[in-house]
């Protein structure tokens, strides 16, 4: 009787290690027919945190949820996706998503150096801090501590490091957030940082920036080509830039 039970779960395990097989091989086929098949593309999403002390930090308020979207819209269409992510609490749908989590702009920075030459397809949607404390004090600041300033230094700017470096089958995408002259602004970064395409948000539109579920974006491409989209969910953003991106690979 045991024999017979043990030979039936061998039976269904193997018709199970089957059944992965060939879903994993339908699964390849027609990722293979997806239009960033064989594309390496490297995403950064969420906040980075700068130490203050071992227990507070300068922040801000991205989820990375534009991001983490961008990337598994990516790896919809076919892409290898690596993922750096700043602290965030979203975890990814996608199974294939290489993800490398980082918590200040430096190991941003340093993680992004490592892979971007590899990449085709290079969108840099984190918002990272601009400055960062020149001290990060051992142990925590206290009440009686006189402590009246931080002292601040400027971080190393990855986008435009990629940019500088960026090959010419390289596809550069970078983000802008601003809350005024927003075109002008958004066209200024475009073009210092040597980008193919630009996504601009701005604070004024409601539903859009830092913690929604939906953005609000206008898309500025290097012919100075302007594009605006309506209110959607991120989801719905990234298909729009990903979309962008195909266009621009198909050129
Ligand atoms: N970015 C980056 N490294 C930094 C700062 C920003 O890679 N140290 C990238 C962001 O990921 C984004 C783009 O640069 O894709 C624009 O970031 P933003 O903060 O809007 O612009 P800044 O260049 O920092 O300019 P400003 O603060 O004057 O608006």
């Amino acid at each position: 009787m045991l024999k017979v039970f043990w030979l039936a779960a061998q039976k269904a395990r193997a018709e199970w290690k089957n059944l992965k097989l060939f879903f994993f091989s339908v699964q390849n086929f027609l990722k293979k027919k997806e239009p960033l098949a064989g594309k390496k593309a490297l995403v950064t999403a969420g906040p980075t945190y700068e130490a203050v002390d071992p227990a507070r930090f300068i922040g801000n308020f991205s989820s990375g949820l534009m991001g983490y979207s961008v990337a598994e819209e990516l790896a919809k269409k076919g892409a290898e996706v690596t993922l750096v992510s700043g602290p965030s609490k979203l975890s990814l749908t996608y199974p294939d998503i290489k993800k490398t989590d980082v918590v200040s702009a430096e190991e941003m920075y340093n993680a992004v150096m490592k892979v971007y030459e590899h990449a085709d397809i290079i969108i840099m949607a984190a918002a990272v801090a601009d400055f960062t404390p020149v001290h990060s004090a051992k142990t925590k600041i206290k009440k009686s501590d006189t402590f009246t300033a931080i002292q601040l230094k400027p971080t190393k700017d990855i986008l435009a490091t990629v940019g500088k470096n960026k090959r010419r089958n390289q596809i550069l995408v970078g983000f802008a957030l601003e809350t005024d002259n927003e075109i002008k602004n958004a066209a200024r970064k475009l073009n210092t940082k040597n980008l193919d395409f630009i996504v601009l948000n701005t604070l004024k539109d409601k539903g859009a920036g830092f913690g929604t579920a939906t953005n609000k974006i206008t898309i500025i491409d290097r012919n100075n080509k302007i594009t605006k989209f309506d209110l959607k969910p991120k989801t719905d953003v990234a298909k729009d830039i990903v979309n962008k991106i195909i266009q621009l690979i198909k050129k």
